[in-house]
């Protein structure tokens, strides 16, 4: 027997499984996507709730859903659209892959998400995590759905000491939520379990006297709870440095240009801009040489506005703010003139809504 195997045999399992489901039928929070069973619903939610709190989903969640009610209007949406009304959640891939998984069930499966661990779970950008979510939730399927706050819950549950920063450790806890997992309510258990991780088992300091689950828990037998995950240090991240240009034209319009299809932030729209080096030149020369070799435009560039700061998981963005007016532009410049009306349409990173807000504040 290993390690995970002995704590299992000391556990009451159907016990911890019942209390678990009894109160979260209870206390469990209104949540808009807990309205119905709508598999794309829940599978939306799934992907936002991803690296974003419950807080900041909600109202996304609801416009999102509006304005693709279900598998065929996001399948046939405009790219554009979609970016503009994922806009400030961040981490864009999410929603490029939901698109095109989305193509994928309106082309494969004429529209109805799959309820297989095979079909759904080889539909693009559906890892683990979401493939066990959304089929626990939307179909009842006895499938473990491990997050972060699944770690947490479980590592003091049955006082787990492998490090949840390395991936790896993910699978000691799929096995371990397969062994409690109900087959009768897989839902309310997968989704007590995230509740009790949003809402009691929280990371720093853990509600255990209000815990439905507490005469369980090895962490709260030892006093471990404050201890646990063990969850090793990231690495710093890495620093760029950048200078951007708002750049206007005597008309008002405004020059964007939209990032590669690959990579950081792929296909959003952003302010021209250079990473600068540190040396002879100063930023502002080195954004005018810039646009002059690589984007085509001959531009008057003013005095640093500001500095504006966005912090990713592994990369920080400084970035030097500049304003200019545009005086020459050549017919194969990489940037698009826009009027202010149009800009709004554009979906941009929030560390360029920070900049262009710089802009119309200045203008005021
Ligand atoms: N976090 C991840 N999935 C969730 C859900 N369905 N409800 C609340 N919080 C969550």
């Amino acid at each position: 027997m290993n390690a995970l195997e002995e704590k299992l045999q000391q556990k009451d399992i159907d016990m911890f499984r019942d209390d678990l489901i009894t109160w979260f039928e209870r206390e469990q929070r209104i949540l808009p996507w807990r309205e119905d069973q709508d598999p794309y619903k829940v599978w939306v939610s799934e992907v936002m709730l991803q690296q974003t709190r419950v807080e900041t989903v909600i109202p996304y969640f609801l416009r999102f859903v509006e304005q693709f009610p279900n598998v065929e209007a996001l399948a046939e949406a405009d790219e554009e659209k979609v970016l503009k009304a994922w806009e400030g959640l961040g981490y864009y891939s999410r929603v490029r892959n939901l698109q095109s998984a989305v193509k994928e069930v309106q082309q494969q499966y004429g529209g109805t998400v799959p309820s297989t661990e095979k079909e759904f779970g080889g539909l693009k950008g559906v890892g683990p995590y979401t493939k066990g979510a959304v089929l626990s939730i939307a179909y009842n399927k006895p499938i473990p759905a491990v997050d972060g706050n699944v770690m947490r819950v479980m590592s003091r549950i049955l006082s787990i000491w492998d490090d949840i920063a390395k991936p790896k450790t993910r699978t000691i806890f799929e096995q371990a939520v397969h062994a409690f997992i109900s087959k009768e309510k897989p839902s309310e258990f997968n989704q007590g379990l995230m509740e009790l991780g949003a809402i009691i088992c929280t990371p720093k300091s853990p509600s255990c006297l209000l815990c439905p689950v507490q005469k369980h828990c090895s962490a709260f037998a030892e006093g471990s709870e404050r201890e646990l995950p063990v969850k090793s240090k990231k690495k710093k991240p890495g620093i760029k440095t950048m200078a951007a240009v708002v750049l206007t034209d005597d008309q008002g319009n405004i020059y964007i240009h939209k990032r590669p299809s690959k990579g950081l932030l792929a296909n959003l729209w952003e302010f021209p801009n250079v990473e600068t080096q540190k040396g002879i030149k100063t930023e502002r020369d080195q954004l005018v040489l810039f646009l002059e070799n690589e984007m085509g435009i001959n531009a008057e560039i003013d005095e640093l506005q500001g500095v504006v700061e966005h912090v990713f998981t592994h990369l920080v963005w400084n970035i030097s703010v500049f304003f200019g007016k545009v005086k020459q532009v050549s017919d194969g410049t990489r940037l698009k003139k826009v009027t202010k009306e149009q800009l709004e349409e554009f979906a941009f990173p929030v560390s360029h809504q920070k900049i262009w807000k710089m802009a119309v504040e200045a203008a005021e």
